[in-house]
């Protein structure tokens, strides 16, 4: 496995500069800490999972890191650069991403679902686009034609001019992939991408993250279905209640007795939030011989 540390730029071509680095990452929502200092990068040609139990914090993580929030400390650089907490300067800059809970235009067709993705890399501005001149159709010629070619990638070129609701759920998903594709990343974000899928389909989503990755796109990608993630990562961080608990190989993170134990849901010695839980199961229990309780032993037994 390489090593993604160094900053040393060689030749111009391959470089030893992260794809995707992101330092100290803290997001608080109020007294709620839901990302705390979380490092994480994402060299070139890596796919790495990022995977942890409902409410760890990892979308809250891909979102302070494509700009939709500000963190509340830390950094994040893309390529060398620090990206600025914009959505659409990280887009500009390279990085795109899919959302747990699809954002398609339902009343738009697949096509132009996928033009919207292209918009930040055309440069014909507002008055081109009203006058329609030559510059303005040749530009929309060639996103026409991209697009088509990222359809054909992911299959749907023979559905384009439907509309995009009336997809079943798994294209809807794959249609997202080729949204984001569409603004020509170096990295690409995918919260849950098999979600709702079946197995022969998250099968096909396989496949497609490992050609979307031959393509030279690093992938960071979340998901719950473990075994999608371990057939695909070349490395997988597991967050735990805002904590970055466990990174390493598939065979190792899969190994790990913390991460059985967090998705488990007992905690383990020094767990991170281990304390609070046991605090508030002390204060549950003072609570329930103090006022008789409104839960029943049977309903507790649940
Ligand atoms: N905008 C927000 N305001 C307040 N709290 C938030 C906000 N967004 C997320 N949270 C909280 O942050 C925590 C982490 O949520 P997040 O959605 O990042 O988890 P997740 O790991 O993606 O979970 P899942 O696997 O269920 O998608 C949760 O406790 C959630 O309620
Ligand atoms: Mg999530």
């Amino acid at each position: 496995m390489n090593t993604m540390t160094t900053t040393t730029t060689i030749g111009g071509t391959a470089s030893a500069v992260p794809v995707l680095e992101a330092t100290g990452v803290t997001m608080r929502f109020g007294g709620l800490v839901a990302v705390r200092s979380v490092d994480l990068t994402v060299g070139a040609g890596e796919i790495v999972g990022l995977i942890g139990p409902n409410g760890a914090g990892k979308t809250t993580f891909f979102n302070c890191l494509t700009g939709l929030y500000v963190p509340t400390e830390g950094r994040v650089s893309y390529r060398g650069g620090v990206l600025p907490p914009k959505p659409h300067l990280v887009t500009r800059a390279g990085v795109a991403r899919t959302f747990q809970n699809i954002r398609l235009f339902p009343n738009m067709t697949v096509l132009e679902n996928v033009l919207v993705g292209r918009h930040t890399r055309t440069k014909e501005g507002l008055w081109s686009a009203l006058v329609r001149g030559p510059g303005f159709k040749r530009a929309e010629a060639t996103s026409h034609e991209r697009a088509m070619e990222l359809l054909e990638f992911i299959g749907l070129a023979h559905k384009a001019d439907h509309l995009s609701r009336n997809l079943p759920y798994g294209e809807q998903r794959k249609l997202e992939i080729a949204r984001a594709l569409a603004s020509d990343p170096g990295l690409l974000l995918l919260d849950e991408p098999t979600a709702g899928m079946n197995p022969q389909e998250t099968r096909a989503a396989e496949e497609l993250i490992f050609a979307i990755r031959d393509q030279g796109i690093a992938i960071l990608v979340i998901e719950h279905d473990m075994r999608f993630i371990f057939n695909l990562c070349d490395r997988v961080a597991c967050l735990v209640q805002g904590e970055k608990l466990v990174e390493g190989t598939p065979e190792a993170v899969q190994g790990d007795e913390r991460v059985v134990a967090a998705y488990l849901g007992t905690p383990f010695e020094g767990a991170p939030g281990a304390e609070e839980v046991a605090e508030v199961e002390a204060a549950e229990a003072h609570s329930a011989t103090g006022t008789g309780g409104t839960t029943s032993p049977e309903g507790e037994a649940q």
